[in-house]
């Protein structure tokens, strides 16, 4: 019930979250087009799932101390708290924006109004803090931790939504797979060199890459999005998905370049006893690990 409110509530601020989005995404792509070492790192493609998930913890954390300090009358405590949650606020929110970069459709709606929400709370935060500075009453300053309090809350909530509800920087891959491996008949007659070939081993989708002898195989379905590696481009020893430029190496499945910060399921081919190939997944020491 409440949460079927919270969801129009959330919905009816397309109006203005949508072309703001698309506003705000295009000034993101220009100033992280050229910089791929750094939004890798935003991204958290070293950490293996989102460095913004991780980051956004601290400063709620810290925010809820800065009410606490206030509530005890611990001016001093709570302005240093304060100025430490505006820095983790600020941290947290260059991450997102390079997760938020690469965000399309109803997340990115809906992360627009998240990161509304969180901007919003830290001019505030920051402006508490300027009034904290002087030495006169502290009633004003107060109160604007509380409303910036409320917003983070908010925001918050609607963050978890484009988490959890909307999946997004979710593993594509993560209940695939559980078991074992077995051998599949691929539908393909022909590989041609170097070319990504679409194939279905049974209920699965691939991409295949002839280099020489050697078939690589991965999922067809980009862990960052879901995004289709088949109608990809080969660079560099790895398949660059079409619709955000992730990389996944070939030989491994690991992933090379962000958004995605997980690896590409990894399978193994060989030629069958009918005269085909068959496909198997790679279940031990492959990609979907993080083990590199
Ligand atoms: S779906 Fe986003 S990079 Fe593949």
């Amino acid at each position: 019930m409440l949460a079927r409110f919270f969801t129009r509530l959330i919905d009816a601020q397309g109006i203005w979250a949508r072309p703001l989005g698309g506003f705000v995404q295009r000034i993101l792509k220009a100033i992280f087009g050229p910089l791929h070492l750094v939004k890798d790192f935003l991204n958290g493609k070293w950490l293996g799932h989102s460095l913004h998930a991780a980051l956004s913890d601290l400063p709620i954390g810290i925010y809820t101390l800065v009410l606490v300090f206030d509530v005890l009358g611990q001016r001093e405590a709570a302005g240093i708290a304060l100025f430490l949650g505006i820095l983790a606020h600020a941290a947290a929110a260059v991450a997102g924006f390079a997760d938020y970069t690469d965000t399309d459709g109803r997340p990115r709606m809906v992360a627009t109004v998240h990161s509304t929400l969180m901007s919003v709370a830290i001019v505030i935060y920051i402006a508490s803090l300027v009034m904290r500075s002087n030495s006169g009453d502290q009633t004003v300053p107060i109160v604007l931790s509380f409303v910036g309090y409320g917003l983070v809350t908010a925001g918050a909530y609607v963050g978890g939504e484009v988490a959890y509800t909307l999946g997004n920087m979710v593993n594509r891959h993560a209940w695939r797979f559980m078991g074992a491996g077995k051998w599949q008949a691929l539908d393909v007659t022909e590989i041609a060199e170097g070319v990504p070939v679409k194939a279905k081993a049974g209920a699965q989708t691939l991409v295949l890459v002839r280099q020489g002898e050697t078939i690589h195989a991965l999922h067809d379905t980009c862990a960052h999005a879901g995004g289709p590696l088949s109608e990809g481009t080969i660079v560099d020893g790895c398949i660059e998905c079409p619709w955000h430029g992730s990389r996944f190496e070939l030989v491994t499945g690991y992933r090379k370049r962000s958004p995605t910060t997980y690896d590409q399921p990894r399978f193994e081919v060989r030629v069958s006893e009918s005269g085909g190939w068959e496909a198997r997944r790679v279940t031990s020491g492959s990609a979907g690990t993080g083990e590199h």
